[in-house]
């Protein structure tokens, strides 16, 4: 399942997916949008509609998804957003709100519900993508890198949440963050010419990243902190 799967990053990662012979359930807030998305990754990817921010709804999506496609073995976690300012001083509580819905709350919703899904697949995996921001947090991004160092930490103890099942006899599943600077595709480079995206990640290069996890061990993969960026 890709949640979070309306933009060209969703897209390459269900059609990688779908390709590789998974069945993929996309996920996006907007019917329209992710029914397109759906569309332009290809056969064997079915699009969902629910606002990932509502528990609720995210209990009924595992219901839908379920019924029309199956069980759950894994989540690759797409949605994120962006904001930024001039400093500290004007980081603002909407943008906090924005940011803390987007990276923690939708992230949060959706491993309470389906972890135990995953945790009990023979090939379960759980990835989200952060960002190297983290690593070096600037006051411009104050907002940004403390909502994506909580969806770290919070993945962090997903992968804690594994090992314990697996320990206990259960499945063999892993919890990873990808980091990328940004990401970039095609429809971005041709909007912008002029524009160099030193650093950035295609969305492509993602995309086959997310179908190796399947390949590696889960022992490997639970917990690690993967760099795609330079
Ligand atoms: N883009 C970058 O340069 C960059 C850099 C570093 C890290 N990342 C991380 O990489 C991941 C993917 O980034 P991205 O820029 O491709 O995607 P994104 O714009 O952060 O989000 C992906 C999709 O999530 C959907 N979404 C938003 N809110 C939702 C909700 N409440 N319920 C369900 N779906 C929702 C949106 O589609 P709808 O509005 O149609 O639902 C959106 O197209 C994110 O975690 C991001 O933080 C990205």
């Amino acid at each position: 399942m890709v949640t979070g799967g309306s933009g060209a990053s969703g897209v390459a990662v269900a059609r990688a997916l779908a390709l590789a012979g998974y069945r993929v359930a996309t996920v996006g807030s907007d019917r329209t949008r992710i029914t397109a998305a759906a569309q332009q990754a290809g056969d064997g990817v079915t699009p969902f509609t629910c606002d990932l921010t509502d528990f609720d709804g995210v209990r009924q999506l595992r219901a839908e998804v379920g019924a029309a496609v199956g069980p759950v073995d894994a989540v690759i976690h797409l949605v994120g957003g962006w904001r930024g300012a001039k400093g500290i001083a004007d980081q603002s509580d909407d943008d906090w709100d924005f940011l803390e819905r987007g990276a923690v709350t939708t992230l949060r919703n959706v491993s309470r519900v389906f972890f135990d899904d995953v945790a009990a697949s023979p090939a379960g995996r759980f990835a989200i993508v952060s960002s190297t921001a983290v690593d070096k947090p600037t006051a411009a991004v104050a907002n940004y890198v403390a909502a994506k160092a909580a969806a770290e930490a919070w993945t962090m103890a997903m992968a804690d949440g594994f090992r314990r099942t697996s320990e206990a006899g259960g499945g063999q599943a892993a919890a990873t963050i990808l980091v990328v600077k940004a990401l970039v595709d095609d429809a971005l480079r041709r909007a912008h010419p002029e524009r160099k995206f030193p650093g950035a990640t295609d969305v492509a290069y993602l995309a086959a990243a997310v179908v190796r996890l399947f390949d590696a061990p889960a022992a490997e993969l639970n917990g690690a902190r993967l760099r795609l960026a330079d």
